[in-house]
């Protein structure tokens, strides 16, 4: 395993996208920013330097960070901001994650455009369960804000209305053909007819999960969130923000000009960004190209549910003799945790949400604040009056999550409620999405572990058929998962990892109105067992 070192400079720049020019703050100037690259087992040393005009921190979404949450990033989770002007130096471990994750600011919505991937090859002497590709491509999908979106969130959390929606998706930091302002800068991925590609798709946008297809190719999906999967055949795929995706794409059509596009996905009808973004695929060699390239006629449509299914329940591990799994075969912590999005009485003159409230949204019926100092620290330090230790848990019974929309559930109260749990516990969390204000699909992501998910379905989970339905043998093993709308999921995962780890809703307006919390797995007996000392360089909480 090897060292590398990387410097990352915060700092605005100016980028025109849509026919308008913003400042935006980036690293090193670059919009997606730079891609890390490592091998399974390396070590990566990340110095942060922020010019910028506001405190930020870096998150390495998937890396487990084993007994070194202090690298984690999360803002006030596990650290306070880097002040501008500042510096802080992350020491980022992968421990055995292999394909493709990715680096996002996790101060406010700054990670809209603070984010690039992280490409993990396998480790000298082994190779990709599959036949290695010609080459290798890695594609961001982003949203684009015409404004600052510092300023617009907030906005938004000020009077706790409903965000500004995005202007544009983007594919790799272009919005793409039906956009006139864009027809020159597309992003092309150019291939040569016969070869096999991996495309290493990765979802940074902030609020919508997504179609993504190819006109004319067929996808081979071997890999998801850095863990290899069974390969799955398919016409397109459906990404949550969050995820990572790698697919095999081989370009055997007649040489030509394809579309490679994108839409969101919607369960609701509320009134989101609902446009296309599209980059092409274009052979290399001789031809005349089409007038305008073919159109994924596959991808479906916004609010094509059955599609969402028919693609995520196909997801299987690859299980084998290589890239064995291990999912813990009891329990000895369970954990039933409602997801709502509902809304909070507020007695400001200025309420976003009907009858003097404003939006919220909850796990468990807590609403989270951030508090002031790093729950990292108050935890290390024992400081007390940062966090509470009570996370509430809740009984699968007798409320009708999905169906009742009256009840106490539609008031949430607010908290910084931590979930204890002793090292080395095999847990399983039930998360159930309930119908109280605005069912949606609610991507869940957990820092500091990957996890087995077991199993997802519609209406309320039910402690004796539910379980029947679980996948024990090859089960995915994710980071970041969908809990469908109105309806359950289940993972489980050995709580072998000490830290104070965030968990929260990957659509950024959730996680701003509250759907977070945290969860504390204790240090173990041994010093190999426990939290590694902090770094001397940690940012001070003013
Ligand atoms: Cu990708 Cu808490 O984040
Ligand atoms: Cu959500």
């Amino acid at each position: 395993s090897v060292v590398h070192n990387y410097t990352y400079i915060l700092k605005e720049t100016k980028f025109t996208r849509l026919c308008s020019t913003k400042s935006m703050l980036t690293v090193n100037g670059q919009f997606p920013g730079p891609v890390l690259r490592v091998q399974n087992g390396d070590t990566v040393i990340v110095t942060v330097q922020n010019n910028g005009k506001y405190g930020v921190t870096i998150h390495w979404h998937g890396v487990k960070q084993p007994r070194n949450p202090w690298s984690d990033g999360p803002e006030n989770i596990t650290q306070c901001p880097i002040k501008p002007g500042k510096k802080f130096t992350y020491e980022v471990v992968f421990s055995d994650e292999e394909g493709t994750l990715w680096w996002h600011a996790h101060s406010d919505w700054s990670r809209a455009t603070v984010h690039g991937a992280i490409v993990i090859s396998p480790k000298n002497g082994t190779s990709y369960p599959f036949p290695k590709p010609y080459a290798e491509e890695v594609i961001v999908l982003a949203e684009w804000f015409k404004g600052d979106v510092k300023e617009l969130i907030d906005v938004a959390t000020a009077n706790g209305s409903d965000p500004q929606i995005s202007d544009a998706y983007t594919l790799n930091g272009q919005p793409g053909y039906p956009n006139n302002c864009s027809t020159t800068t597309t992003y092309r991925l150019p291939v040569v007819q016969g070869k096999t590609y991996l495309l290493r798709l990765i979802h940074a946008g902030m609020n919508e999960e997504m179609f993504f297809a190819i006109a004319h190719h067929k996808l081979t999906v071997v890999a998801r969130d850095a863990s290899y999967l069974k390969p799955i055949n398919t016409s397109y795929v459906l990404i949550t923000p969050g995820q990572t995706m790698d697919i095999l794409v081989t370009a055997n059509q007649s040489p030509s000009h394809y579309y490679i596009a994108a839409r969101p996905f919607f369960d609701s009808n509320a009134p989101y960004d609902n446009s296309t973004t599209t980059a092409v695929l274009q052979y290399v060699g001789h031809y005349t190209p089409p007038s305008s390239p073919s159109f994924p006629t596959q991808l479906p449509n916004i609010t094509d549910v059955s599609a969402v299914d028919n693609f995520t329940t196909r997801l299987r591990a690859l299980a084998s003799k290589d890239h064995p799994i291990s999912v813990p075969t009891g329990v000895d912590e369970r954990m039933f945790i409602t997801v709502s999005v509902n809304q909070l009485p507020c007695d400001k003159t200025v309420c976003g949400g009907p009858n003097n409230t404003m939006l919220a949204a909850s796990l468990n019926n807590i609403s989270f604040l951030t508090p002031k100092i790093d729950i990292l620290q108050a935890y290390y330090r024992n400081l007390s009056n940062v966090y509470e230790s009570n996370f509430p848990n809740r009984p699968p019974s007798p409320f009708n999550f999905t169906g009742d929309s009256n009840d106490v559930f539609l008031l949430p109260s607010t908290g910084t409620k931590a979930k204890i749990i002793e090292y080395g516990k095999r847990v399983e969390i039930v998360f159930q999405g309930t119908s109280i204000e605005n069912p949606e699909n609610h991507p869940m992501h957990l820092h500091g572990f990957s996890f087995y998910l077991l199993g997802t379905g519609y209406g309320n989970f039910n402690t004796t058929t539910s379980p029947k339905t679980y996948n024990l043998i090859d089960p995915p093993e994710v980071n970041t998962f969908g809990v469908p709308k109105s309806g359950w999921a289940t993972i489980r995962f050995v709580a072998n990892n000490p830290g104070v780890w965030f968990m929260h809703c990957h659509l950024e307006r959730h996680a701003s109105w509250g759907m977070n919390t945290v969860i504390i797995v204790k240090n173990g007996t041994t010093s190999a067992t426990s939290i590694r000392p902090p770094p001397a360089n940690l940012p001070t909480c003013s």
